[in-house]
């Protein structure tokens, strides 16, 4: 068995937060492991702990269009979540849950080493970048610990709120760019954020 597919066993196998008691399944992720890309968002909802897979209602439905606006398909990029099982009602995640998952999108992220990391909404972002507000974050990539970090909105805030929609368009567009050209990405930021166990993305 690959490392990938034993990590996958695992997560499906996790009791490390209260989490695993109340899911269909996990969801841990899916895509290619090639992938220059890898995108995050917060965690599994309805549809995904039923299907088990990553991003399959109506937000995801939203991604798949605007990954195909930039000539990309799922099979292109990598898909997962900070959190790998459905929190109840879909409320936000708590930080111990975040935390419980952290060695599992650590260990994706070390196994696909993409050229881009994408976070999709407010608490993707703000696990890495803590304290930063999203709107003014969010299109503008940064370098975070050799890797090219890019915040982006969350299709579900966008299918909330429409006028968030442009924003995520244009920040996809230049996604597009960056993908292209990688080296476009700013220097490696100051080193106060190296330290923070927080920031590291293993
Ligand atoms: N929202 C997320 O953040 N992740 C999913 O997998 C689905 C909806």
């Amino acid at each position: 068995m690959s490392e990938y597919d034993l990590l996958v066993r695992e997560i499906h196998d996790c009791t490390r937060c209260t989490l695993s008691a109340k899911r269909t399944q996990a969801v841990p992720g899916e895509g290619s492991l090639d992938a220059d890309v890898v995108f995050i968002g917060e965690g599994p909802g309805f549809y995904e702990d039923r299907d088990g897979r990553p991003f399959v209602g109506p937000a995801g439905k939203l991604l798949d269009e605007l990954l195909a606006s930039i000539g990309l398909g799922r099979g292109d990029v990598y898909i997962t979540n900070m959190i790998k099982c459905r929190a109840p009602n879909n409320r936000d995640p708590l930080p111990g849950e975040i935390s419980a998952c952290k060695p599992f999108l650590d260990r994706q992220i070390d196994m696909i080493r993409p050229k881009v990391i994408v976070t999709l909404g407010r608490y993707s972002f703000q696990r890495f970048f803590p304290g930063e507000t999203l709107s003014k974050s969010r299109g503008t990539p940064r370098k975070l610990n050799g890797y090219t970090a890019y915040p982006i909105y969350h299709p579900a805030a966008a299918l909330h709120n429409p006028r968030l929609r442009p924003a995520l368009e244009q920040d996809f567009g230049k996604l597009q760019k960056l993908l292209a050209d990688p080296g476009t990405a700013p220097p490696e930021e100051p080193e106060e954020q190296e330290d923070s166990e927080q920031l590291s993305f293993f």
